[in-house]
């Protein structure tokens, strides 16, 4: 069979992992595929770069001439980001070129702009390097659970993010100075907002819940919340309850619509996922017949984000002349049977919560603040006072059980209008033990 020819847009990080990976591994590659893959041609804005990491490929300067070029089968879109990487893939998609990308704003961003082009045009657009870098959780949900209804979805899916979170654990260290450790190792970017305020999570879990729930992609509608605002103090006390702050994805689908939040949550330190670390993901979904399964990995890095890079263009090898019948769909559902579904307004959403007070130390003070939570039909799970921070004020921390997330705000509201409280509450969202069953949609 003739090679297929890849035209590689950007040789970035992961554009020279995926030269390395396919140079290194072609024997592998092509005794699996029974081809040979072969980037034809580069577009960088080095061309010094571009020669020394693909002597054999031809150099061109301009991407849209790149996407159009007749020894161009699969276009590997990798410059990241939303302006030339948008038009460069949807000229590339009108020519009829199948297209490889690691860009999650880009898919979940623009996807209901780009998938129904591919279709349109029979071309396959594979995105696994998308979310979780190295993770196969793309085919994960595509194929390998496409028995089962999908309950939820919850993911460690940035790891700068969890990096962070790791080191002020371990060190009890303040956010900003963990930052700027991380920007000093190279973990975080120099502007590190899109990490670590949970932008690049929220691309990744919109398009896993799009893929688990048969839906368009809904970026404008996920919660969006970061770290940047953690003490180290809560860290602390959660641990002190048993429990580890993460920064997870969650999607979950209930009888009133779809929850799909981004947002830093205590989870019972006895979980898996509580026990992710520094830089690795991790992505548990919950399906019905399968239960729990868990997915961990590199979620970054240059070669183990261009592993799913190369998978890809494998799977593209293998079917490029085959019916477009035999294709996986894009998201997972026939493309008439991707329909839009009701996302929760986080008024709605439910969970626990762990509420930090600060207030007067003098009788009285935890039976007010307990009658506002009951009045509001909020169940305290556990209730602790940590400590007295001066002379008259304490700290007390309270658990909730699951409860509707706009009756712990109005509950917040009243007490935070109580005169014995000092300063506004921190509340952060909770995971609670519930075991996973045919009958119980938990995350
Ligand atoms: N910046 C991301 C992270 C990796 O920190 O996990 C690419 O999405």
């Amino acid at each position: 069979m003739k090679p297929v020819n890849i035209g590689l847009l950007g040789l970035g990080t992961v554009g020279g992992g995926t030269a390395t990976v396919l140079q290194d591994n072609a024997a592998e590659i092509s005794r699996r595929l029974g081809r040979e893959v072969r980037i034809s041609a580069v577009c960088d804005l080095s061309e010094e770069k571009a020669k020394q990491i693909c002597p054999n490929a031809a150099f061109i300067k301009d991407p849209f001439e790149l996407v159009q070029h007749q020894d161009v089968d699969v276009v590997v879109e990798l410059f990241g980001g939303t302006g030339i990487a948008k038009d460069a893939v949807l000229k590339a998609i009108e020519n009829g070129k199948h297209i490889v990308t690691a860009n999650k704003k880009l898919l979940a961003e623009y996807g209901n702009e780009i998938f129904p082009l591919a279709e349109e045009k029979n071309v396959m657009v594979q995105f696994e390097a998308a979310v979780a870098g190295g993770i196969p959780i793309i085919k994960a949900l595509r194929e390998g659970l496409a028995a089962n209804q999908i309950r939820s979805i919850a993911g460690i899916i940035n790891g700068t993010s969890n990096f962070i979170l790791t080191e002020m654990r371990e060190k009890g260290s303040a956010f900003a100075d963990v930052l700027k450790e991380a920007q000093a190792l190279g973990y975080a970017e120099a502007d590190p907002t899109f990490d670590i305020e949970g932008h690049d999570a929220g691309h990744k879990i919109t398009i896993m819940s799009a893929l688990a729930f048969g839906t368009p992609m809904n970026f404008s509608a996920c919660y969006l919340e970061g770290i940047s605002k953690l003490d180290s103090r809560d860290i602390k006390y959660a641990e002190e309850l048993g429990y580890r702050i993460k920064l997870l994805g969650i999607t979950r689908k209930t009888d009133k619509g779809i929850e799909l939040r981004v947002h830093p949550t205590l989870i019972p330190e006895s979980r898996l996922l509580a026990n992710v670390n520094g830089v690795m993901n991790a992505v548990r979904v919950n399906a019905d017949m399968v239960g729990e399964t868990l997915y961990y990995g590199a979620g970054a890095g240059a070669l183990p984000t261009a592993s799913a890079v190369v998978a890809d263009i494998i799977d593209i090898a293998r079917l490029i002349e085959a019916e477009t019948d035999h294709r996986v769909p894009h998201l997972a559902f026939q493309p008439s049977q991707v329909q839009a579904q009701n996302i929760l307004p986080m008024d709605e959403i439910t969970s626990g919560y762990y509420l930090r007070v600060q207030a007067t130390d003098e009788p009285g003070t935890l039976g007010q603040i307990a009658a506002l939570l009951a009045k509001e039909n909020v169940s305290i799970e556990a209730l602790i006072q940590k400590g007295v921070i001066d002379q008259s004020t304490a700290e007390i921390v309270i658990l909730t059980h699951t409860t509707v997330e706009r009756n712990v705000k109005r509950a917040i509201a009243a007490i935070e209008a109580l005169s014995c409280v000092d300063a506004p509450i921190t509340m952060i969202r909770m995971e609670r033990d519930r075991k996973s069953t045919r009958l119980n949609s938990s995350h």
